[in-house]
């Protein structure tokens, strides 16, 4: 999408030939770029959510893959940068997707020709995110138009965390439908879950919502339910890091919150995600590892002073503990339906085998 005019994607090959990417860590204050010049790089950038976003780690992976080969492409090299970028972040099953892709047209090739193709893999990882978000962005657009149809005012849309652009390579999953029905005039605005301890919300979502001219609104996490007592949101659409064959929904944490207080509102609770998000090996949520990461983002927070420095403070009483699970699972039963790709699914079981009756098979 666009900022101030230009068009970004969030990974790139800049003319020098470096792999770039947005550097989310300086969001929303500066818009930076960091250069990613080896395995080491890639693997680092994921880690410490310089990148993140679950498309955006399968697509980052993939290019560590280019990387890596680009230093050594023996077997036994590439056997080890898989398992290096593997270990960076547990949750989000793209890693892993990607990884998979890259090491199995890898393994059809000479070391001497790798590089090349390893290259080519990860640019169509990333063409193939940005054309399987726009058609998210096409669904997802169809159900907001019958939803603003029926309410006849501007319809308030939740969404948890960030599953916009800066998650993926160009559009997002939850927030394609809403830059889509945006463009095409449907009155929307945005209520933006801060997504506590990292403030994705406040910081990503807000920035590219706002970017791109889409009315929006931060609000503590807690102010979901209270809105849908009052009848202020129309719709809940989030992303997903992980839907499991049964279609749990593994999603920032926070996310199963929302859709518990949705159900008891009536108000109808969706998650985007293209296929590369869904783990045919699992069926159910439980068995989905949860990133735990360290404490000090919950005692702790970041941002920018009144003298325009970016600093962080301690929130907690030192002494406190704190417990810092990154992700939960939201049961297929809350989750009124599915938008992928490839159409709107009930979230079930049944749903996802009508809509990838391929995928499924070749599992
Ligand atoms: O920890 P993050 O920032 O990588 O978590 C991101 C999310 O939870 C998103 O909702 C998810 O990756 C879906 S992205 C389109």
């Amino acid at each position: 999408l666009r900022v101030s005019g230009t068009h970004y994607r969030t990974i790139w090959i800049a003319e020098s030939g470096t792999v770039r990417a947005i550097d989310q860590s300086r969001l929303p204050f500066e818009l930076a770029t960091i250069d990613l010049e080896t395995l080491a790089d890639a693997a680092q950038a994921i880690k410490t959510m310089v990148v993140r976003g679950a498309p955006l780690i399968g697509a980052t992976a993939a290019y560590g893959m280019a990387l890596a080969a680009r230093s050594n492409p023996s077997d036994a090299h590439l056997a080890e940068a898989a398992r290096t970028l593997q270990a960076t972040r547990p949750t989000a099953i793209n890693l892993l997707w990607a990884l998979t892709r890259v090491r199995t047209v890898l393994a059809e090739v000479q070391p001497k020709e790798r590089v090349d193709v390893a290259f080519r893999e990860a640019a169509a990882i990333c063409d193939a995110d940005v054309e399987q978000c726009r058609l998210i962005g096409v669904h997802g657009l169809e159900l907001i138009r019958g939803l603003a149809k029926t309410a006849g005012r501007r319809l308030n849309i939740l969404t948890h965390c960030n599953a916009g652009w800066l998650a993926c390579v160009d559009w997002g999953t939850a927030l394609a439908p809403v830059y889509m029905a945006h463009d095409a005039g449907i009155p929307v605005h945005i209520w933006v879950d801060e997504t506590r301890p990292r403030n994705q919300g406040a910081a990503l979502t807000a920035f590219e919502l706002g970017a791109h001219g889409v009315p929006h609104t931060v609000i503590a996490d807690n102010l979901g339910g209270h809105l849908m007592q009052r009848g202020q949101v129309d719709l809940v659409i989030v992303g997903s890091d992980r839907t499991t064959a049964g279609a749990d929904v593994c999603n920032k944490v926070g996310t199963y919150l929302k859709a518990l207080a949705a159900r008891d509102n009536g108000v109808p609770f969706y998650a985007a995600l293209p296929a590369s998000t869904i783990d045919w090996s699992l069926q159910a949520g439980s068995a989905v590892p949860i990133e735990e990461r360290s404490p000090d983002e919950v005692t702790h927070i970041t941002g920018r002073s009144s003298s325009g420095r970016i600093e962080t403070v301690r929130l907690v009483p030192e002494g406190s503990t704190a417990l810092n699970l990154a992700f939960d699972v939201t049961p297929a039963r809350l989750v009124t339906g599915l938008i992928t790709e490839r159409g709107i699914c009930s979230a079930s079981r049944a749903g996802l085998q009508r809509l990838y009756p391929d995928l499924r098979a070749a599992q």
